[in-house]
């Protein structure tokens, strides 16, 4: 059975006393969400100790933006999975397009970061998409299964979600159609052993688009990014009809 799980990605947004802020508007909002779907919140790194703690509880799920494949060692700036699970995170962000516009973050990284995540009992969440050029010279496909094909090597697909995330429809208000999200996120199933696997669509999913998003048969959930920083629209989002 295919889970549904809405996550938010707060980014590099919220300083503490903003998280909990937030909490206080968000979890009031929960009292009528089923119980089949799973609400994870992945904060900045300084967020996550008292978020676990406020969450404590809860029904949701906290999750990071990223994780370093070693346990420990000299990789300044960088924060292993034991790090992770010892303050109760469950999720991991792997493979942002951001981390890999911006951060040099390769397919080979991605890799090896998906497999500490596991080894370490977390979920990641590895989000794959194309940009605009990409899109626009035909090569959605090959470059989605080039970069499963590469991020997957060895990782355990009983234990992983996926967020087809269109890097030209991140933060630009320009969400990618319903049906053609479903569209990809079905070749992406057709390239997993695990046909289970939770596949979230991403980039501007707003309260607006969010029902029509969920009503696609291949979409198990979605990954917010800005809509999930204000408690009201978030709510609205884990509260799909
Ligand atoms: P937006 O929802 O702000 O477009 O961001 C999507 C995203 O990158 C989530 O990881």
């Amino acid at each position: 059975m295919r889970k549904v799980i809405i996550a938010g990605n707060w980014k590099m947004f919220k300083t503490q006393a903003e998280a909990q802020e937030f909490l206080k508007g968000f979890v009031t909002q929960l009292e009528e969400t089923p119980e089949d779907r799973e609400i994870v919140l992945c904060v900045p790194f300084t967020d996550l100790d008292i978020m676990s703690k406020s969450l404590h509880g809860s029904r949701v799920r906290l999750g990071a933006q990223n994780v370093h494949w070693e346990e420990s060692g000299a990789y300044t700036g960088e924060i292993s999975a034991p790090m992770l699970t010892e303050i109760g995170v469950r999720f991991v962000v792997v493979g942002h397009s951001e981390r890999r516009q911006y951060f040099g973050e390769t397919d080979e990284t991605v890799n090896l970061r998906l497999k500490a995540a596991q080894s370490h009992g977390l979920t990641p969440i590895l989000c794959v998409g194309e940009t605009k050029e990409q899109r626009d010279a035909g090569q959605t496909e090959s470059h989605i299964f080039s970069q499963l094909e590469k991020d997957l090597v060895g990782v355990d697909q009983d234990n992983l979600v996926i967020a087809y995330e269109p890097i030209w429809a991140i933060g630009t208000g320009d969400t990618c159609e319903s049906k053609e999200a479903n569209r990809v996120i079905r070749l992406i199933r057709s390239q997993l052993t695990n046909p289970d696997v939770t596949i979230q669509y991403g980039g501007s999913v707003k309260p607006e688009n969010i029902d029509e998003i969920m009503a696609q048969t291949e979409i198990d959930g979605a990954l917010v990014g800005g809509a999930s920083l204000q408690p009201d629209s978030f709510a609205k989002i884990v509260n799909y009809k």
